[in-house]
């Protein structure tokens, strides 16, 4: 059975480094047969999670897009940026309203219960946004995600890339791959100890 993953950036910024680092994490996934639906948050805007607002006016037609896409799917693939030490607002948002109730009225926190997860982050700065991953894995494992081991934090990501966009480095190249093969890995083999 193929995996299916949701890859998901927390920048909608043209040329985010989160984005990148996605795309090669997603393409080792691609690589052993995963179908990756590719979640660009530019296209899903909605407003900040609210419960008055979500009251009067239900979940955001666009939360309820991605939750659709969260169901197709068996395991998340995360990139996060980090500002002030943290994840981003947009990133939280979305993971918040789409743990609330679905189209079919059932709890959105089902649709994330026991899948895998795998974040990867980049940032310009020397640490490449570990510390934003401390604070978004917190946040995953309580949404009852199972977060695997394997991640990559890219540092000085300004200076990573050529013009074309890949990596120049292309062992950094390799650990960023290595991280969507293994969450394809463990998704496959739980699904096989499940059937
Ligand atoms: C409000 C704000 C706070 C930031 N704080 C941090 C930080 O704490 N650590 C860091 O490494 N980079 C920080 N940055 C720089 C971001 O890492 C940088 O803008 C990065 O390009 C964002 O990710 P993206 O390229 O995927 O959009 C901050 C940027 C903004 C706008």
């Amino acid at each position: 059975m193929s995996t299916t993953i949701l890859a998901i950036a927390g920048s909608t910024r043209r040329d985010s480094f989160n984005q990148k680092v996605l795309d090669v994490a997603a393409s080792g996934a691609s690589a052993l047969g995963a179908r990756v639906l590719d979640v660009r948050l530019a296209d899903y805007p909605m407003p900040i999670y609210d419960a008055e607002s979500e009251g009067t006016s239900g979940v955001p037609e666009n939360a309820l897009r991605i939750q659709d896409m969260l169901a197709e799917s068996d395991a998340i693939l995360i990139a996060s940026p980090e500002y002030n030490g943290g994840y981003t607002p947009i990133l939280k948002n979305t993971l918040d309203w789409c743990s609330r109730a679905t189209r079919a009225g059932t709890p959105g926190l089902t649709l994330f219960a026991n899948k895998p997860v795998a974040v990867v982050s980049a940032s310009p700065g020397p640490l490449g946004g570990a510390k934003a991953q401390i604070g978004i894995k917190i946040v995953l494992e309580r949404l009852g995600l199972i977060l695997i081991p394997q991640s990559f934090s890219l540092g000085l990501a300004a200076s990573a890339f050529n013009e074309q966009g890949t990596l120049k480095d292309k062992d950094v190249e390799k650990l960023l791959r290595a991280v969507g093969e293994s969450l394809v890995g463990l998704t496959s083999k739980l699904h096989t100890a499940t059937v």
